[in-house]
């Protein structure tokens, strides 16, 4: 186990505040030529509380897994709380890791704009906030940000729509087909910053095919308002689905594609599309359903040519990252950031480190998920994890 030294006035301060006893020698002790004790403690006397939304969504669980193993491998105790989707179960457990005395949060926050209290708690503690690829809105106090570049995941959505449909190549160039299209739109939840920003990046990317009738939207349902699926719920996605079909498709007219902005919520539609009769794979004209995050059950769908196209997100990374910043403000300093303009919580910009994604599709599972030791291509094959 390594050792973790914590320096700095900054430092000092953190731990004055923030942590009960810490004295003694050893790896972890500096003494300042004045004498003072600006020690910190070894890294087994440091707690970070990591607060994650859900276990409904296996993303989810793994990024707490890679989080925790990456700061337990660098000594440091680590608190990791689920709160199941529920709002008031995540600003209990983010209270209860406080009082537990926790000296910095990582916080994928369920909905971004009600951590106002506990975030101003812990700045009255010196406890640094880190937002973990969902942005803690309307707070002066968060302090950093990690997560992927959002708009770009949304024009990666479009992308894979347009490369299903044939209107584009995966190089980037015109495909041969010419449409028009029928096609649905989602999109996640409302009180999920990210969602618009996935959003804005696929309505951009289509807009053009929108504008000259290529792509057309039975439903009419084209605002994000009307897209939009609360809590990013896989049975809301279903029943919606199954409402537009219902109230916009009759007689020859058919779904060619539709626009899903996770995995869980592509299942729903997979599952309203099924129900609806529609052929059993992509070959036989079951609709272009693309996704996110490269979920495992929807890593084999694509594999069995049901769903389309996912985004991999790779949560390693994205862990990795929060484990960074963590050591750089608990040594005093602060966190590397890669965009400083994007990420306006409505009190301030908040800095940001951004990631790269990239789109699954059926022929790159392979390099992308197995050769780089994600999956392996026995969990793809089952559609579990283990
Ligand atoms: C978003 C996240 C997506 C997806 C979604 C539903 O915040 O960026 O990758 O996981 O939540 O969980």
């Amino acid at each position: 186990m390594n050792t973790k030294r914590l320096m700095g006035a900054a430092a000092a301060t953190v731990l004055a505040l923030g942590l009960a006893a810490c004295s003694g020698s050893g790896a972890g002790t500096e003494t300042t030529s004045d004498n003072t004790n600006t020690a910190a403690p070894p890294a087994a006397d440091v707690t970070i509380g990591v607060a994650m939304p859900t276990q409904t969504s296996s993303r989810w669980i793994a990024d707490g897994a890679a989080v925790e193993s990456g700061l337990q491998d660098l000594g440091y105790k680590v608190d990791l709380q689920f709160a199941n989707d529920d709002i008031p179960t995540q600003t209990q457990q983010i209270d209860q890791m406080m009082t537990n005395g926790a000296d910095l949060l990582i916080v994928a926050a369920i909905d971004g704009t009600a951590l106002s209290a506990q975030l101003q708690n812990a700045a009255d503690k010196g406890i640094k906030v880190i937002a973990y690829d969902r942005l803690i809105r309307e707070s002066a106090n968060v302090d950093f940000y990690v997560t992927f570049d959002n708009y770009q995941v949304g024009v990666q959505q479009a992308t894979s729509l347009l490369v299903g449909l044939g209107l584009l190549n995966k190089d980037g160039s015109d495909g041969d087909a010419t449409g028009p299209f029928s096609v649905e739109l989602f999109a996640g939840s409302l009180d999920d910053n990210n969602a618009y920003f996935f959003w804005d990046g696929a309505i951009d990317t289509l807009q053009p095919y929108l504008d000259d009738g290529t792509l057309v939207v039975p439903s009419g349902q084209m605002d994000i308002e009307q897209a939009a699926i609360l809590r990013w719920q896989q049975e809301t996605a279903q029943r919606r689905m199954e409402d537009l079909l219902t109230a916009s498709y009759s007689g020859d007219l058919k779904v060619d594609g539709v626009l899903s902005p996770y995995d869980g919520l592509s299942r729903g539609i997979i599952t309203a599309l099924q129900n609806a009769g529609y052929p059993a794979t992509i070959s036989d004209g079951f609709p272009i359903v693309t996704g996110q995050d490269a979920e495992i059950a929807s890593v084999k769908l694509i594999a069995d040519d049901v769903q389309f196209a996912s985004i991999f997100k790779d949560t390693r990374k994205l862990a990795a990252q929060a484990v960074t910043a963590t050591e750089e403000f608990l040594s005093g300093g602060e966190p590397t950031a890669n965009d400083t303009e994007t990420y306006d919580n409505g009190v301030k910009v908040v800095p940001s480190y951004l990631l790269e994604s990239d789109i699954v599709y059926a022929d790159n599972i392979t390099s992308l998920l197995v050769d780089s030791g994600y999956y392996t291509a026995d969990e793809v094959a089952s559609g579990v994890a283990s």
